[in-house]
């Protein structure tokens, strides 16, 4: 079976939008530092263009989470697959995701989070799908909505496929 990818944002649309939210960020982070926390393994392409045009002081870290169950929809519990490194208490945390898609996984993620008392914590996610929100999760820099569709590309994966396109392309499966 054969995948047919239409591109829905270019990637020139992409690198224009990622710098408008650097620069948002860096203006609302003006003379403070952030703690980058990149969720593996979509949100690496977005975590590292986001963070190259940001200009106050970053660190970077990284976590993975699972939600429990299988298919394409995800449920209400997550699992930490690899967790954080440093220590966030007192910090400014902006946690930078791939797609929020039901909202399930950035709820509970942002909760678990809020436990471990940073001074604040913010939602950067480079795609969201309106339509499909259960979770009434708020994201602070959102770079696109997208439609109800299956999308691959800048470190979304179908099948762990199509990760480094440097596009985002809708699925199509044509076999
Ligand atoms: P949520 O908990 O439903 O918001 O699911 C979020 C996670 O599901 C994302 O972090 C992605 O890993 C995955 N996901 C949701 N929609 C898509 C998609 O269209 N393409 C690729 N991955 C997706
Ligand atoms: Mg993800």
């Amino acid at each position: 079976m054969k995948d047919t990818i239409s591109t829905l944002i270019s990637e020139s649309e992409l690198k224009n939008r990622i710098k408008e939210l650097g620069a948002e960020i860096s203006r609302d982070y003006e003379g403070k530092s952030v703690v980058l926390i990149c969720i593996l393994k979509g949100a690496v392409y977005f975590l590292t263009e986001l963070s190259q045009s940001i200009t106050v002081p970053v660190t970077i870290d990284f976590m993975q989470v699972s939600s429990y169950g299988s298919g394409m929809v995800s449920t209400g519990n997550i699992k930490i697959k690899r967790d954080h490194e440093e220590n966030i208490e007192g910090r400014h945390v902006i946690v930078v995701e791939d797609i929020v898609d039901t909202g399930y996984t950035l709820t509970a993620l942002m909760e678990v989070l809020g436990l471990e008392k940073p001074a604040s914590i913010k939602l950067a996610a480079l795609l969201e799908k309106p339509e499909r929100r259960v979770k009434d999760v708020k994201i602070d820099y959102c770079g696109f909505s997208v439609p109800d569709k299956f999308v691959v590309g800048f470190g979304l994966d179908y099948d762990q496929k199509y990760r480094n396109l440097p596009y985002i392309g809708v699925v199509e499966n044509d076999g």
